[in-house]
């Protein structure tokens, strides 16, 4: 009996777990998971390494506030290092013209110009927008990525109206102005982001109604009501916590409008700039385009993602600071075969742990197997009591624990 059981035992390790998967596909994708998921990321960031500045395939980029902190720092590396030729948007045009300046002496190269642009106000976006048309024409070509970096907050002193039209607005302004100049097979948008935004939607501003929100894609009215809202907590940083929330919820609704751009949004980190100056940002600006130079050029694995200072995906419901985990929640959906969808409409958290609940019964039932010393099948056909129990104990819990969820459960997977 102990051998026919030992040599079936591998089949109905095989069967259970067919059948386990066909009570929920997870279990299977969370094995399979670990290894999969990540190497074919590492792969991805492998291939391109050569693109950045070999190829003599010029990249044209507009970088909004570009005259001073993170822009700036970023400017000079993308003329430097990565062969592209930058519109370096500043709103002010004589400290503009001294950042362009700059830019030349310090890399030895002019692939620089000056695009006066005030990202608060439509008439000189949209002036911007035309002055990047001619000079653009003139080489018939298209913008490779808009760079959002303009943005105020702390240290600027400006009051919350102003941080939430500039930082989330702003943007706007800037995208819906210079779409049509932009790639449209292989362009990219990069939103700068903050620490801040995930912050301000863990924390204790909003209701769980509310931080739902934020987790998704926003249209521009749900923006203007959310603006509405915390204009009303009349706080600067509610405020910048908020814009930069919004601003991913926007990022998010960018990357599901047009699917063929690259669209991201990133943290460059607790930079010592001009906005955060005598706050203990320590860090030079040159250290702050990590996330950004990855955005911009690598192959991302999705679009509208958040982006860590290290370069790593962060979440939008809490703040992970740098050295952290890399927050996965999509890897484990993107190898759920449910696509993020729960069966038999089951609530969204209930998918989730829906799998990992039939992996505890797995468990159960080769405890069973070792303890008792049968296979299943081989305690059922001996009527074996203890191997009833083990099985009943596993079918019961897997049931038990799915009807639950089913009802009980969260449309999210999120917990706050
Ligand atoms: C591009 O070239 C510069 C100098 O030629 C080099 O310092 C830099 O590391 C290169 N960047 C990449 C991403 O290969
Ligand atoms: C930018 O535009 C806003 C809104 O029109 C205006 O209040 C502000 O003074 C402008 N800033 C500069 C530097 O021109
Ligand atoms: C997006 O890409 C697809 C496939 O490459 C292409 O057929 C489609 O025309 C593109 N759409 C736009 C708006 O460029």
């Amino acid at each position: 009996m102990i051998a026919t059981s030992t040599a079936s035992s591998p089949v109905v390790y095989c069967l259970l777990l067919l059948l386990l998967h066909s009570l929920h596909p997870s279990v299977s994708a969370l094995i399979l998971s670990g290894s999969t998921a990540r190497t074919s990321v590492a792969a991805l960031r492998s291939t391109n390494n050569d693109d950045n500045n070999m190829s003599g395939d010029l990249k044209r980029i507009l970088v909004t506030g570009a005259n001073t902190g993170i822009g700036l720092a970023l400017t000079k590396q993308l003329v430097s290092e990565y062969n592209c030729h930058v519109y370096l948007g500043s709103r002010n045009p004589e400290r503009g013209a001294f950042a362009v300046e700059e830019v030349k002496k310090c890399t030895g190269k002019d692939s620089v110009e000056l695009l006066t642009i005030n990202v608060s106000d439509d008439a000189s976006v949209q002036s911007a927008a035309n002055t990047l048309s001619e000079k653009l024409g003139a080489s018939s070509s298209k913008l490779y990525a808009i760079v959002n970096n303009a943005g105020t907050g702390f240290c600027h002193n400006t009051p919350p109206s102003e941080i939430l039209d500039t930082n989330t607005r702003g943007p706007r302004r800037v995208v819906d102005a210079i779409l049509p100049h932009l790639d449209s097979t292989n362009g990219r948008i990069v939103n700068l982001g903050s620490g801040a935004g995930p912050g301000f939607v863990g924390g204790n501003r909003l209701s769980k109604e509310r931080k739902m929100r934020y987790l998704n894609p926003m249209e521009e009215e749900e923006i203007e009501e959310e603006i509405a809202h915390i204009l009303k907590m009349n706080d600067e940083y509610a405020a910048y916590g908020g814009s930069k929330a919004l601003l991913a919820c926007y990022t998010m609704k960018l990357a599901q409008v047009h699917p063929n751009l690259s669209v991201s949004i990133l943290s460059p980190g607790y930079i010592c700039t001009d906005m955060t100056r005598g706050m203990g940002a320590s860090k030079p600006p040159e250290e702050g385009t990590v996330s950004l130079i990855k955005c911009l050029f690598e192959d991302l694995p999705a679009s509208g993602w958040f982006w860590g200072s290290d370069g790593l995906r962060s979440p939008l419901h809490y703040m992970r600071n740098p050295g952290e985990p890399e927050y996965d929640v999509l890897f484990e959906r993107q190898w759920n075969f449910n696509q993020g969808r729960g069966p038999w409409g089951l609530k969204k958290n209930a998918e989730i742990w829906n799998g990992r609940v039939a992996q505890v019964a797995f468990v159960v039932v080769l405890l069973q197997e070792l303890i008792t010393g049968k296979g299943v099948i081989a305690s059922i056909t001996d009527g074996d009591a203890v191997g009833y129990a083990f099985l009943g104990l596993a079918g019961v819990g897997t049931l038990g624990l799915t009807i639950w969820l089913a009802i009980k459960g969260d449309e999210s997977d999120i917990v706050f």
